[in-house]
């Protein structure tokens, strides 16, 4: 899978522009402001449908324009290409394309160029809240594999009839009726999370069981890995990971029958796969009350490489890695211990300092110079 190219309108301060990535590494560098992430996030806007740093479509659209458009063209194999669009309209909200035909969900457009992407704002995983650590797992798996959507939007259905049902409590309109329906949509919601805790624990257990080797590739470093674990928080109980699936159906069965009757009494949702999380440990330290700064970054990159190779593994094609900031924040080592991690793989990445990585040694790179949102390409 490769990203042939990328044609911008009206995108932030980009009035037109076209980036043409290479095999390999792409560098876009250039000042502060100069519009450098805004590729990186119209890349990422064709990967995920969503961007990645607002949550209003609008913001994306250029200052005193009505409409933007996102447009690329991905080789999926040799000789085969697709080509996806996303129209935003201001005030509208978007619409996305897939070979020129709308796609109904954007669901079926997620995920048709896979990407992984690697920001400062990754580090907040570290020690921010649960939420994060769940985004992440959330698009990882479902980069991965599209029956984890599935899942998820299945039990969103089943979490908002039950929110729905169960805000009759405070209005005092709760009859015993709706006690019955709580129950049944507890049973529909039953698969899901049990699909959704399956898969989570997988995806922790194997990003535990890889990211002390990332975290060595990256330093370069000989000698013994350090001691590096990531638990899965499952809402149920550790014993989730040694659990047989039937035992595991059983097990959230029983505690939603279990929950139910305080859910009832506090009108609230007390349980289920929303309240999960994960957490990162550094010789048995938690790290986010003991990982210094680049000890956690360092983490959450070795988390990015883990999902690019679990993408590569379960979908059989490499997604595209898209580095915004991140060289700069780390050491001139780690710096070039990232890029041999990347090694085949087509990376886009943004410098503001195009000192910030000596591109000997790394095969078929190109550089652009972003300037007031235009792209030239630099001569060595
Ligand atoms: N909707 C918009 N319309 C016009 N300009 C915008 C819009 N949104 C952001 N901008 C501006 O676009 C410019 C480019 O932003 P961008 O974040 O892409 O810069 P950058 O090159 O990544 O900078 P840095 O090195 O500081 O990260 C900034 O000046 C920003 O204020
Ligand atoms: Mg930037």
């Amino acid at each position: 899978m490769k990203l042939i190219s990328l044609f911008l309108s009206a995108f932030r301060n980009i009035e037109q522009e076209t980036l043409r990535p290479g095999q390999a590494l792409t560098l876009l560098s250039g000042l502060n402001g100069q519009g450098k992430t805004s590729f990186v996030e119209a890349i990422s806007l064709l990967s995920i449908a969503t961007s990645f740093r607002t949550q209003r479509d609008d913001d994306m659209i250029a200052e005193n324009h009505q409409y933007s458009r996102v447009h690329g063209i991905v080789e999926t194999a040799p000789g085969s290409v697709r080509e996806l669009a996303m129209d935003l309209k201001r005030s509208s909200g978007k619409t996305a394309w897939i070979d020129g035909q709308r796609a109904k969900r954007l669901g079926d457009f997620t995920g048709t160029l896979p990407s992984v992407l690697i920001h400062p704002g990754d580090i907040d995983e570290i020690r921010g809240a649960p939420a994060l650590r769940r985004k992440f797992m959330d698009m990882g798996i479902s980069m991965a594999s599209r029956d984890y959507l599935g899942s998820l939007r299945e039990l969103r259905t089943a979490m908002e009839s039950k929110r729905a049902i169960l805000s009759k409590v405070f209005r005092g309109t709760f009859t015993n009726m709706d006690r019955a329906s709580l129950r049944a949509i507890n049973e529909t919601a039953v698969h899901p999370t049990w699909r959704i805790v399956k898969a989570r624990s997988e995806f922790v257990s194997s990003l535990s069981a890889t990211l002390g080797g990332y975290w060595k590739r990256i330093l370069r470093a000989q000698g013994p890995e350090p001691r590096i674990r990531v638990d899965y928080k499952c809402f149920l109980s550790k014993s989730v990971i040694d659990s047989s699936e039937s035992d595991l159906l059983d097990l959230v069965r029983r505690n939603f029958d279990e929950s139910l009757k305080s859910e009832i009494d506090q009108g609230k949702i007390l349980t289920g796969s929303q309240r999960d999380d994960f957490e990162f440990f550094l010789n048995n330290r938690p790290a986010r009350r003991f990982a210094s700064q680049g000890e956690a970054r360092t983490m959450v990159v070795g988390s990015r490489l883990f999902l690019a190779d679990e993408i590569s593994r379960m979908r059989g094609e490499r997604p595209l890695v898209l580095v915004d900031d991140v060289l700069t924040d780390l050491d001139r080592n780690r710096r070039h211990g990232l890029m041999e991690c990347l090694a085949g793989t087509q990376v886009v990445a943004t410098v503001s300092d195009c000192t910030a990585l000596d591109r000997t040694g790394i095969s078929d790179s190109i550089m652009y110079i972003v300037e007031n949102g235009g792209l030239t390409l630099a001569t060595e």
